[in-house]
């Protein structure tokens, strides 16, 4: 077997890496993706050594130099690490080196890999984080515009996916605009606790360096300090955390997903999906397909499987810093980058893939037995108590069923049979427009109750009052 020699480690090594185990340690295939933030720490690293004197402001602006350089064979496409290169914090050390000479060998002082990878790591998702919240806005609002062009739509309301109420359409949207809203504040929440500075921890100990570590949390944006080194360059929680809430974001996605695919079957139809948005299929020429909410749907099983890996990949691991800490990358990497292409994907179905069929919404509403509450209602504002009266409309409802009728369809002296109070009003009281009216308690789908929710959505995204 052939075996390299690389100039990485000390000179405690006499031979390189066996050639398999050379590619099976590297991360650099996909941890350069860090290399804007590798930069960055760097150059707040190389500002603080020289402002505490470990090094010259001349050795600095040299490192600086160097630095910019790199970032800027980058843009050019130019900077192309190799596998001999290992990871991107000696990737970028290396080309330093070459770069600038003996002086880039200073970069280093006062600082190792474990607490770089991790000031990356956190910069990196922070990014992420406010990314996500604008392409979270963004969906919110691509949902409220259809809420406002459905504010007198009603759609079937279900529980066990069995007709149960009737709903304002904009009320069942507003929906997953709360969904969202709770998911950008978790993720708010989880970004408070990926800005905090674990750089200057070292190895795991701390350093004997005298360095500054306020000055480049500073420099980085960072609200705070790890105050245990320890922890500082042992804890992936935010990587979990990250993980978990965008794990219940695709569940909500998902849901609504699921319900989209279901309203676009020819059984429901509900809704129609738009050219730009379906797909066919090969054989069938008839078939117009909701791949995009299907691909939505299915993107949950690798997200809940990352929070899966990385829960499990941490759970044995003794303090401080273990390689298998590696494996946390293409995970986070992978759940960011198939969130975000669904909620965009998602946003897009919102804005231009979907129209809801009124027409076909207006029948459904009209043609079942999801009024029955209301009569219970009407008899109880009649004085009748609750259970009585659901008792009551049991037996109508059976009736109706077994004679293959609506409600709105039994005699007047049939009603007065169940129920003296009975009055020719219950007609009109029964009409799912009027039934959903009604539902006028706070968070009820009243549809007054809803224009106030949509003047407080349009508020709360920026968007002028209605
Ligand atoms: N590539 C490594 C990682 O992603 C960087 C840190 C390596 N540190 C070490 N002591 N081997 O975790």
């Amino acid at each position: 077997m052939t075996t390299t020699k690389g100039n990485t480690w000390s000179d405690r090594f006499e031979e390189g890496l066996h050639p398999v185990i050379e590619e099976f340690n590297a991360s650099i295939t996909f941890d350069v993706e860090l290399l804007q933030e590798d930069l960055d720490g760097s150059v707040a690293h190389a500002s603080m050594l020289a402002s505490c004197g470990v090094i010259s402001k001349q050795d600095e602006s040299e490192l600086q130099r160097g630095l910019e350089l790199i970032r800027l064979e980058a843009l050019q496409g130019d900077f192309n690490p190799g596998i001999e290169d290992e990871d991107i914090h000696f990737a970028v050390e290396n080309r330093l080196i070459a770069l600038i000479g003996p002086v880039g060998k200073k970069l280093h002082t006062g600082r190792s890999r474990n607490d770089q990878v991790g000031t990356d790591l956190r910069l990196w998702l922070r990014r992420r984080i406010d990314e996500l919240d604008q392409e979270l806005e963004h969906f919110q609002l691509s949902l409220l515009s259809q809420a406002e062009s459905n504010r007198k739509t009603m759609i079937p309301g279900y529980t066990h996916l069995q007709r149960a109420q009737p709903l304002c359409l904009a009320h069942h949207l507003i929906a997953y605009i709360e969904m969202i809203q709770r998911d950008r504040n978790r993720f708010r929440d989880v970004r408070s606790r990926v800005n905090i500075s674990p750089l200057g921890a070292a190895a795991l100990a701390g350093t004997s360096i005298p360095i500054d570590r306020q000055y480049t949390a500073s420099m980085l944006g960072f609200e705070e300090l790890y105050a245990n080194s320890l922890d500082a360059v042992s804890d992936r929680d935010f990587v979990v955390e990250y993980a978990a809430a965008a794990s219940l974001l695709m569940v909500h996605l998902s849901r609504l997903a699921e319900e989209i695919i279901l309203w676009s079957s020819e059984e429901f139809g509900f809704v129609q999906l738009s050219d730009r948005v379906s797909t066919g299929s090969s054989l069938m020429p008839q078939k117009k397909n909701p791949d995009v909410p299907e691909l939505v749907r299915g993107k949950c099983g690798r997200v809940f499987g990352h929070l899966q890996a990385l829960l499990t990949m941490i759970k044995g691991l003794p303090l401080a810093y273990n390689k298998d800490f590696q494996e946390d990358k293409e995970a986070l990497f992978d759940v960011v980058s198939t969130t975000k292409a669904c909620v965009q994907s998602m946003s897009v179905l919102m804005e231009e893939g979907i129209e809801f069929v009124v027409a076909r919404l207006a029948r459904a509403v009209e043609s079942d037995f999801s009024n029955a509450t209301d009569v219970a209602d009407y008899l109880v504002a009649k004085g009748i108590p609750f259970r009585e009266a659901y008792q009551i409309v049991g037996c109508i409802v059976k009736t109706c069923v077994s004679e293959g009728i609506l409600l709105k369809e039994l005699d007047i002296s049939r009603w007065q049979g169940f129920a003296k109070v009975i009055e020719e009003d219950i007609y009109e009281f029964l009409s799912p427009q009027n039934v959903v009216a009604a539902r006028l308690s706070y968070g009820g789908t009243a549809f007054e109750r809803v224009e106030e929710q949509l003047g407080h959505w349009r508020n709360n995204l920026g968007l002028e009052k209605n």
